[in-house]
């Protein structure tokens, strides 16, 4: 196993916290995270501040779905963008969505990417994922996406939810190599993807997106944040628990993490995290509560 080989870190000045995509996209190594944003119309004006907060800080990749508020989520985005670009420009962002594994064969899927677009306010994507596995034939779905691309409507497209043998198959398929990333759930909680995904994703230049990598807060952290090791790095270090969590996640400079906040504070203290560098000791100390896997698991999803 080796968790630690850097194959696609920018490793030029000034780029150093940021990742490299095969097609040569260069995107920071931490992103915002945005499932149940825009779920609350009181809470639209802090969720549009939060984001502004994230992309001045440097955190301009924004995960979304159709998926997430059934259009709530990229059209409180499309708000924030709209904000953005009065001081910034369309290029400064990197904007990823989903489409529904259900609205993927060819057809439903240019109509899904289309209204996605309208409600983020954009012309194009600069990534498109395929959100899960579902009953449309892989071939049909890597000739959506290709074709997407090839239309201008997607800069790149991805994967989310593959484990080892859902990656296999896809990259046999003619056209996947356009393949860049996979976003899995990944967090010092659950690593079973450490057995052999990463591996496996690293050898075909793909980059791992991680998701949940709080663990989801407060709900299913699993006492992540409280974990009195986790505590105690934070403590001698003079960062939160989180921060640990986030330094953790990206530790191997290929890593994306996206968690999410509602919260301009909480998105200062993750972005804040892209400089974090945890020593061989305290990775050792982490190892010992939260063992890396010694066997095959099934893909976390929670
Ligand atoms: N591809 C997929 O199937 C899939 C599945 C799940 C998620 N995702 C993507 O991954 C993103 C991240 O995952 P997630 O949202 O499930 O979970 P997460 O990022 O692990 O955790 C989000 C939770 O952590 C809290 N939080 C964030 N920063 C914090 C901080 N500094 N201090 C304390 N609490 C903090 C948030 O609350 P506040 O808002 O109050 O800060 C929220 O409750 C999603 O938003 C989505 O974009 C993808």
């Amino acid at each position: 196993m080796n968790i630690c080989s850097i194959i696609t870190v920018m490793e030029v000045e000034g780029m150093s916290k940021q990742v490299r995509l095969k097609n040569g996209a260069v995107v920071p190594r931490i992103g915002l995270g945005t499932w149940m944003i825009g779920d609350e119309p009181a809470k639209e004006n802090q969720e549009i501040d939060a984001i502004l907060t994230g992309i001045r800080a440097g955190m301009r990749l924004i995960d979304t779905a159709e998926m997430y508020g059934e259009g709530r989520s990229e059209l409180l985005v499309g708000k924030a963008l709209k904000r953005y670009f009065k001081e910034g420009s369309r290029d400064e962002v990197f904007v990823v969505s989903k489409v529904l594994p259900w609205n993927a064969g060819k057809k439903d899927m240019r109509n899904s990417c289309v209204k996605s677009l309208e409600r983020l306010g954009l012309d194009y994507l600069d990534m498109y994922l395929y959100h899960w596995i579902g009953n449309v034939p892989m071939v049909e779905v890597v000739d959506g996406l290709n074709a997407l691309q090839d239309e201008g409507l997607i800069r790149s497209w991805g994967v989310s939810n593959f484990d080892i043998k859902d990656m296999e198959r896809l990259l046999k398929i003619p056209g996947a190599e356009r393949c860049q990333v996979n976003q899995v759930l990944y967090h010092l909680g659950s690593r079973g993807i450490e057995y052999d995904l990463i591996d496996y994703m690293t050898a075909h230049d793909i980059v791992l997106m991680s998701y949940c990598p709080l663990a989801q807060g407060g709900r299913l952290s699993k006492g992540l944040r409280e974990n009195q090791v986790v505590c105690d790095i934070a403590k001698a270090r003079g960062i939160t628990p989180t921060q640990v969590l986030l330094g953790w996640n990206i530790r191997n400079g290929s890593t994306i993490a996206i968690p999410k906040s509602s919260s301009s504070d909480h998105i200062k203290e993750n972005g804040a995290a892209v400089n974090i560098e945890l020593t061989k000791a305290e990775l050792e100390a982490l190892d010992r509560e939260y063992p890396p896997p010694t066997t095959k698991l099934p893909l976390d999803t929670e």
